[in-house]
């Protein structure tokens, strides 16, 4: 069947990324063209993007948006259908999409609220020759976009709401009202009012005609007090219409054979050379399994238990590079264990998307010990590149490693090391279980080949959309 499908969201690769959303916002138009859905990306114009756009044709305009007047440009970057919503007003600012140089942007839910709208309203309207049958909301930044197509009266566009993280909930004062252009019906528990103000994601909860999350685990999860950090009940109320469609990744852009010196399952010496490389690179010398983490560092990924558990790996053999940015605190501990275990040890403070690709192809694991985790995307990175994942039993994580066990090493089909509760307990056993994994180099050999076997791509989700948009425009 097929059809059009407006997707809405706040990041998208390549042009503006603070995490996995923006992966997979880039990633899924190419994905459902591939099953016959036709997606474009209405993302706002930041300051970065507008002089990609300067002469895109104008498709939607209006007089005043919240204070100035909003454009919508259409065009392409990087194969992406893009659509830019240019308000200078709420855009063109210094700093990343939520935050300037200093601190957060004080009219952030005005700025979403803006995207929101203009992507109800193309929604409902249509573009000229471009009429979509459903609109695709991600997180709290887009949570008013079903919420304005439902207050708006009822058409033939149904709406989806993607919970890429629950901890974000966008919240407003109740005075916001109707600066948001809400319907007073609206401010009431049932509907949109949260804690005697407004939630954007709340609001896109109880109106979007199907809600999904990005893995099956975090769907259930989300309907537990320990996950759903306070929209449980309301995620439990809509249980019917919730689904959980595991993320993909870009096998193009984690391509162990496009890197240098290229690697498969089949010939893993660019592997071993990609291992030496890197520790040249960084003055390390270890005998063990040489881990990496890629990621935020901050209290949902777990960090802060790396000093709790690194020593008895560092003393077992092993050796770890850290690549992130994030918690002030949680960057000072990371450059704190680096100088206690030099040689063994070592962290790059920043954000390298180069790097982070050298470190997937020259590590033996990937640590992603997180408290909660919608999808995660690193172990999936991992898996790829024979890079075996070492995660905790939480969200996408529990559903994309099996875990080595007895079992499933007799059965012949773990992809990793997983552990559970999340504490640093439990955590070094799994890294004590992940040096003497690395002490069995057949068994090592054969977890490796099962983990690049593994398929990671998105032509599993993308079908799972495509089913999805199907049932909702049947
Ligand atoms: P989240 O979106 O919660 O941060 P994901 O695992 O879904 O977690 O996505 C994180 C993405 O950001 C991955 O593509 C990861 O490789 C990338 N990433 C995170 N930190 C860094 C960093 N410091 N340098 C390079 N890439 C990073
Ligand atoms: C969020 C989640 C992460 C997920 C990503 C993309 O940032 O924290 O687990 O992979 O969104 O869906």
């Amino acid at each position: 069947m097929g059809g059009r499908v407006l997707s809405v969201a706040s990041e998208c690769v390549p042009l503006v990324k603070t995490g996995g959303l923006a992966d997979v916002v880039g990633a899924l138009p190419a994905a459902l063209a591939a099953v016959g859905w036709e997606m474009r990306v209405l993302l706002p114009a930041y300051r970065s993007l507008r002089a990609d756009a300067a002469d895109w044709p104008v498709v939607w305009s209006e007089a005043d948006l919240w204070g100035g007047p909003g454009r919508v440009l259409s065009g392409e970057v990087g194969g992406v259908p893009l659509l830019l919503l240019d308000a200078p007003h709420l855009y063109d600012r210094a700093g990343g999409p939520y935050s300037g140089p200093v601190a957060e942007h004080p009219d952030n839910a005005v700025r979403f609220a803006a995207l929101s709208w203009v992507g109800a309203s193309i929604a409902r309207e249509g573009l000229e020759g471009w009429q979509p049958d459903i609109l695709h909301a991600h997180d709290w930044q887009a949570g008013l976009a079903p919420a304005y197509l439902g207050y708006g009266g009822s058409c033939g566009v149904k709406s989806v709401l993607t919970i890429h993280n629950v901890a974000f909930q966008g919240w407003a004062p109740a005075h916001m009202l109707s600066v948001l252009r809400l319907p007073g019906h609206a401010f009431h528990p049932d509907a949109l009012e949260y804690y005697g103000g407004i939630s954007s994601l709340k609001a896109g909860l109880v109106t979007a005609d199907w809600i999904t999350t990005v893995s099956p685990t975090y769907a259930a999860e989300l309907m537990r007090p320990e996950f759903g950090m306070g929209l449980q009940g309301v995620i439990a109320a809509r249980a019917p219409a919730v689904s959980g469609i595991l993320n993909g990744v870009d096998t193009e852009v984690w391509d162990p054979a496009a890197e240098d010196p290229p690697f498969s399952a089949k010939a893993m010496a660019g592997k071993a050379a990609a291992r030496a490389s890197l520790s040249a690179e960084f003055g390390l010398d270890v005998p063990g399994p040489l881990a990496i983490v890629v990621s935020r560092l901050t209290d949902q990924k777990g960090i802060d238990l790396l000093p709790a558990v690194i020593p008895d790996f560092v003393l077992g053999g092993g050796g770890l590079v850290v690549l992130g940015a994030g918690d002030p605190g949680m960057e000072n501990e990371m450059r704190a264990l680096a100088a206690r275990f030099p040689g063994r040890v070592a962290v790059r403070i920043g954000y390298d998307e180069a790097l982070s690709h050298r470190l997937f192809a020259g590590a033996d694991a990937v640590l992603v010990p997180s408290r909660f985790e919608p999808c995660g995307l690193t172990q999936m990175y991992g898996l790829r590149y024979g890079t075996l994942p070492v995660v905790s039993l939480v969200g996408g994580l529990a559903d994309t490693v099996i875990g080595a066990s007895p079992a499933t090493l007799t059965a012949g089909v773990a992809t990793g090391v997983t552990f559970h509760p999340v504490d640093a307990m439990a955590f070094g056993r799994a890294l004590a279980q992940l040096l003497a994994l690395y002490g069995q180099p057949r068994l090592w050999a054969k977890l490796r080949a099962n983990a690049m076997a593994h398929p990671v791509g998105w032509e599993t989700s993308a079908e799972a959309y495509a089913a999805l948009y199907e049932r909702l425009t049947a």
